[in-house]
């Protein structure tokens, strides 16, 4: 499978983040897309998140830019009436997620790394991550309409195309699908080891992208899978081409984060998920002691392996200086 590993290396944000020393530049802040201009809301049970529309988003990259935050993972919310079952808004070009993608990239050129969530969940009628056909989420349908949402990120100027469906074979069809649309410097980041949570719920809430029936057991992994699960969902991604391997959610999984790192040979990340952010958010109300919190979070994941963090804290981790 075609690797590149330039991919990496291709600018100094994408550099600074990957391979440079474990700092604010490892972390990525998350941010809900909305439709709309002069849209703020806040995101229930996740303080300090909102859902915004471009116009906002632009601001606050930029405010978030000035204090050291220089990657960032974008999620479309879609409104009900533009859901289908072909999950049809998620590569529309014209959808607010691609205008965003593009501002972003027009207004801060290669400063900032754009990451995007690849996934049919928030555009499906019936929030699944896959078609569902006879009761059933397909497989390598859904791979089809992943690549087109990736090659349409591309398009639209991401630097890492993020997969966090886990259909299997996706990694090496999105990399076939960039390369042949020429896209050879977008890189995809893969949510390679991703458990079928209970730690999603404030994120489904804020994406709408809750499954309408069952649950996302048939393809995001079994909690009490082992080391082995994990350790070959990894190596698979990598020998398809990942270029960034992910590991979700972070701290009921540092054990398997650990384990990943030991095994690959591209850089590791994690995602600190809503469940984990918004148990901080209830416990530690004054900032004194989410701040010891926080901080030993971020060590911690550092020590289990983690090159990079995707966290809802990196905002208030550098509007504060507590990490440099
Ligand atoms: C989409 C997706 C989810 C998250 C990231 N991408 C939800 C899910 O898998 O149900 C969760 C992120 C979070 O909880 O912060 N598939």
């Amino acid at each position: 499978m075609k690797t590149r590993p330039r991919i990496n290396r291709w600018t100094e944000a994408r550099r600074e983040l990957l391979f440079g020393d474990f700092s604010l530049k490892s972390l990525v802040q998350p941010h809900f897309v909305v439709q709309g201009s002069r849209v703020d809301n806040p995101v229930h049970g996740m303080e300090g998140i909102h859902q915004q529309s471009v116009d906002v988003l632009i601001e606050t990259i930029r405010n978030d830019a000035d204090h050291g935050i220089h990657a960032v993972m974008l999620f479309g919310v879609i409104d009900h009436s533009e859901k289908d079952e072909q999950a049809t808004k998620a590569s529309d070009s014209t959808s607010h997620l691609h205008q965003a993608i593009k501002q972003i990239k027009d207004a801060f050129g290669d400063l900032i790394v754009i990451m995007t969530d690849v996934c049919l969940c928030t555009a499906t009628d019936h929030g699944h991550c896959g078609l569902v056909e006879h009761g059933h989420i397909v497989n390598d349908a859904s791979v089809e309409r992943l690549c087109e949402i990736a090659v349409s990120h591309a398009e639209a100027g991401a630097d890492f195309v993020c997969a966090s469906d886990m259909m299997d074979g996706r990694v090496s069809a999105i990399r076939h699908a960039l390369e042949k649309a020429n896209h050879t410097s977008t890189g995809v980041l893969s949510y390679s080891v991703k458990y079928a949570s209970s730690f999603y719920g404030p994120f489904r809430h804020s994406a709408d992208s809750s499954p309408e029936f069952g649950d996302r057991s048939t393809h995001q992994m079994n909690i009490n899978s082992g080391y082995g699960e994990a350790v070959l969902e990894a190596k698979l991604d990598e020998s398809e081409g990942a270029d960034i391997i992910m590991v979700k959610p972070g701290l009921p999984y540092l054990d398997v984060l650990r384990q990943v790192a030991n095994s690959v040979h591209r850089p590791v990340a994690v995602y600190n998920v809503s469940g984990e952010y918004a148990m901080v958010m209830n416990s530690a109300k004054d900032p004194e002691s989410r701040k010891n919190m926080v901080c030993e979070i971020m060590t911690s994941f550092k020590r289990a392996g983690a090159d990079v963090v995707v966290t809802y804290h990196a905002r208030e981790i550098a509007q504060n200086a507590w990490m440099l």
